[in-house]
């Protein structure tokens, strides 16, 4: 970290003791306030950040992860909290989650906000307005509408395609000429990964109207879990300020959970569900809640999410879930069959798949897919047993048509032609249920139920196929 800051003011007290990237401040003089920087006499390089009070021991974080601190050392208030620039200046730019460029461009010190405090605003917006964006891509803009303002999750394990379907997703939908403005949030993955979107999207222009935050793998659990604040405050001013409307993509927002968990040992709290500390559910639902449309204007957002061994009951990634209007479920089997983007059509639920957002025939026909998948659930482990020419002709044409469905959602991106040579697809929504229909038939029983992300019924019934 480069920024050093000039303002002394009076003296917070002494280092009492030192621990990993925990410090503990014995309070003797002024009372710093939650989240203020202090300064460490002699190292105005190092950031020391308020997080709590222990009796009169203020418990920081040093966010600057080096070693010269010593126990004794005075400790000052600089009236400073961790900030980032706002606003027009910001475009086509990368910074850190404290603010500083991470592109060799100048530093901004001007129309800076803090991080830990969203926007004042409360006029949250109802769920009205739901105009659809068209991705290009068949099996979202099927099973998962992508509807201004609202979240989708793009979950998977590690190496399944979260990213390069992430990067399709801002492909597409800024060349169906979207004028949004975009918010790009790196969130401990790869360095390598942040250096490429930066460069492609430098290429096509794209970069002009997005802002990246970048806190990779290799940074300290605590700017890591600064990194969601700092993008959401950037986000906030352009939709609050500037009455924008604004694509906030997210890879991956498991990491800040993570980030969160460390940096909650580190400060010695106990963790309790499934090794997740709860205050880091809070300050994932906190950070969820400032990703919102306001009446000003929109935040939709894409978020990558890690599943940590494939295992889809991962407290974390049930709440992240929960928090979503989307949750598009990426599975290692299905990549395993050479289909990509390697979508599980039954896991992959969305609330936003009703007759008033998609229309009633493309309501209809998802209810369709959905029953025929459930069927080829069931109708596989049948087939193992008693093979498949001993199913009725009905079974075995919903089992063919089944396998064909699967193959129909494979589709090349345009992302992944440096992967594979071939160039990307772009499937409008009516050619995607025009390609439906001709495998299951215009016709054909209605399925009226359709799956809401809030009803595991879909992951019982397939466990209870399993078994059958
Ligand atoms: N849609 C796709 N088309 C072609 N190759 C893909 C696609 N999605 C993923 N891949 C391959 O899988 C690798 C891992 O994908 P990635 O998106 O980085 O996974 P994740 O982010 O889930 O860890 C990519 O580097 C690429 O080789
Ligand atoms: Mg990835």
């Amino acid at each position: 970290m480069k920024t050093e800051i000039k303002i002394k003011g009076a003296q917070a007290g002494v280092i009492k003791s030192l621990r990993g990237l925990m410090a503990e401040i014995q309070v003797t003089g002024e009372k710093p306030d939650i989240k203020e920087l202090l300064i460490v006499e002699d190292h105005p390089e190092v950031f020391l950040e308020v997080n709590f009070f222990r009796a009169d021991t203020a418990v920081c974080i040093n966010l600057t992860n080096n070693q010269v601190l010593r126990c004794g050392q005075k400790v000052y208030r600089s009236h400073e909290k961790v900030s980032v620039p706002v606003g027009p200046k910001t475009l086509g730019r990368v910074f850190n989650a404290i603010g500083e460029p991470l592109d060799n461009g100048v530093e901004i010190k001007e129309n800076r906000r803090s991080i830990t405090e969203p926007s004042g605003t409360t006029s949250y917006r109802s769920s009205k307005s739901l105009e659809m964006l068209v991705t290009g891509i068949k099996v979202i803009d099927f099973l998962t509408p992508f509807v201004k303002g609202r979240k989708i999750g793009i979950l998977g394990g590690a190496g399944v395609g979260k990213t390069v379907l992430t990067m399709e997703m801002i492909h597409n939908i800024t060349r169906a000429g979207d004028k949004s403005l975009s918010i790009y949030c790196g969130v401990g993955e790869r360095i390598r990964e942040g250096n490429e979107l930066y460069e492609t999207l430098k290429e096509t222009e794209v970069l002009k109207n997005t802002v990246m935050f970048f806190g990779q793998m290799d940074s300290t659990p605590a700017i890591r879990s600064m990194v969601g604040p700092a993008a959401a405050t950037a986000a906030e001013y352009f939709r609050d300020e500037e009455g924008k409307d604004i694509l906030f993509f997210v890879d991956n927002i498991y990491r800040h959970i993570q980030a969160l968990t460390e940096l909650s040992s580190n400060l010695g709290l106990t963790p309790s569900e499934g090794g997740y500390s709860p205050l880091v559910f809070s300050e994932l639902r906190r950070l969820q809640d400032r990703l919102s449309s306001t009446e000003q204007g929109t935040i939709t957002s894409v978020q990558a999410v890690y599943i940590p061994a494939d295992d889809l009951s991962d407290p974390a990634v049930q709440a992240i879930s929960q928090q979503l209007d989307s949750v598009l479920v990426l599975s290692r089997s299905v990549a395993e069959m050479g289909i990509r983007p390697a979508v599980d059509l039954l896991k992959t639920t969305s609330a936003l798949l009703t007759p008033q957002i998609v229309g009633e025939r493309h309501y209809q026909l998802a209810g369709r897919v959905q029953a025929i998948m459930q069927k080829y659930e069931s109708l596989r482990n049948i087939i193992a047993i008693i093979g498949e020419n001993e199913l009725s002709p009905a079974d075995r044409n919903d089992y063919q048509n089944a396998k064909k469905l699967i193959t129909f959602f494979s589709q090349d991106f345009s992302v992944a032609e440096r992967f594979n040579g071939r160039p990307g697809e772009f499937y409008t929504v009516e050619q995607t249920l025009d390609g439906i229909e001709d495998i299951i038939g215009k016709e054909g029983h209605a399925v009226k139920k359709t799956k809401s992300k809030k009803e595991p019924a879909q992951t019982d019934q397939q466990e209870s196929g399993d078994k059958q």
